[in-house]
């Protein structure tokens, strides 16, 4: 019988999300400051270090694997870490291995990917206007991404776009972009802007919530709530005039942390037992501290044991600061 980490509220963590670097060719809005100072290499884990931690995970109970960033396909060599994992794969051990991308250089490891045991992945598009897209993410070249998305599908992927709804920005886009992903045949989640790290945009004025924009939908369109589960915290409609599927994430606006399933390291080997909370363990001190792995264990077993309820997303209404200061692109999303 494989272990299981149950955190003190009776939760499985089965779900892991790995940031494999903090570096990312765009720089959305959303996520990071334009000016960005990124960790210099020896604060990171070397590839054999994540390949070390996730494997250590999976002995521990994970089943489902996500690699993010920042970007993970800007991370050199990424396709010697993936291909390594895809071992948990191929002895049934892990039941998903997936990345979530911007999808900048896909068109270049799309079929790799397939090879390695990736049946899905993830890309974040919030915007089908090249000049938006290029305002969005600073200077992202949307047609690269296309270019990418249907390399991926080619290759066999499935995708979902990801797309943050935001007020005053694309909101106006959700239903083009909700035609443009079912006639391609992609899945399409709706994302609630969270507050997190200090980024100079003022994400009170775009936070847009999703039960309004599910409520504007339904005026136009059939939305029936279906029982679909990624092992994400989206929950999903099928949409009767496409026949396609829609996901809203709804961290604002409700709160799934009740069933939360995942924990999240990043780069530097910090475990966060939640995304809208500042508390961490160490694990590349347990890492580097001993060539076995029990140091790493205990470590692990630790940290569940203080995952806590759920997050805390808030704006400070005098400061207008996010309680949460570390930015998306630390923890990957
Ligand atoms: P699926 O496997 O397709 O379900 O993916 P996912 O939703 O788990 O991953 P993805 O990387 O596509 O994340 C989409 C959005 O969900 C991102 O904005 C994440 O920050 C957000 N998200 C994922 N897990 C959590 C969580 O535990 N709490 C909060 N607040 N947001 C989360
Ligand atoms: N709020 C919500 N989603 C965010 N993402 C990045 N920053 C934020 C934020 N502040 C999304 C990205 C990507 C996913 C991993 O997280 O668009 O799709
Ligand atoms: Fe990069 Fe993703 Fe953050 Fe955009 S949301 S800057 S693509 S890590």
């Amino acid at each position: 019988m494989s272990q299981q980490m149950i955190d003190p509220f009776g939760r499985t963590v089965s779900y892991l999300r790995v940031s494999v670097t903090d570096r990312c060719d765009f720089r959305c809005v959303y996520c990071m400051a334009e000016d960005m100072t990124f960790l210099p290499k020896r604060e990171v884990l070397s590839l054999e270090e994540l390949d070390r931690l996730c494997s250590a995970f999976i002995v521990k109970g994970v089943r489902k694997l996500r690699l993010t960033g920042g970007e993970p396909l800007v991370r050199k060599n990424i396709m010697s870490l993936i291909r390594s994992l895809s071992r948990h794969i191929d002895s049934g051990d892990l039941e998903e291995l997936t990345i979530t991308t911007n999808g900048s250089q896909l068109a270049r490891y799309a079929s790799e990917l397939y090879d390695c045991g990736v049946r899905r992945i993830n890309v974040s598009i919030d915007t089908l206007d090249p000049a938006r897209f290029r305002a969005i993410t600073r200077w992202g070249d949307l047609a690269k991404v296309m270019d990418g998305i249907r390399a991926a599908t080619e290759a066999g992927l499935s995708v979902k776009i990801n797309m943050v709804a935001l007020k005053g920005v694309n909101e106006h886009e959700i239903v083009q972009m909700l035609e443009w992903c079912h006639g391609n045949g992609y899945d399409l989640t709706l994302i609630e802007t969270m507050p997190l790290g200090e980024i100079e945009e003022d994400r009170t004025d775009q936070y847009l919530p999703l039960s309004l924009v599910r409520a504007n939908l339904a005026e136009r369109l059939t939305l029936e709530d279906i029982p679909y589960k990624t092992g994400g915290p989206a929950r999903y409609v099928r949409i009767a005039e496409t026949g396609g599927r829609l996901g809203f994430i709804t961290p604002m606006t409700h709160n799934f942390c009740e069933s939360c399933n995942r924990v999240r390291v990043t780069c530097t080997g910090m475990l966060y037992m939640c995304l809208g909370q500042d508390d961490s363990a160490d694990l590349r001190a347990a890492l580097r501290a001993s060539e076995s792995d029990e140091l790493l264990y205990n470590a692990i077993d630790e940290a569940i044991g203080r995952k806590p309820k759920g997050h805390d997303f808030i704006i400070d209404r005098r400061t207008r600061q996010p309680a949460v200061s570390r930015h998306m692109s630390v923890t990957g999303g």
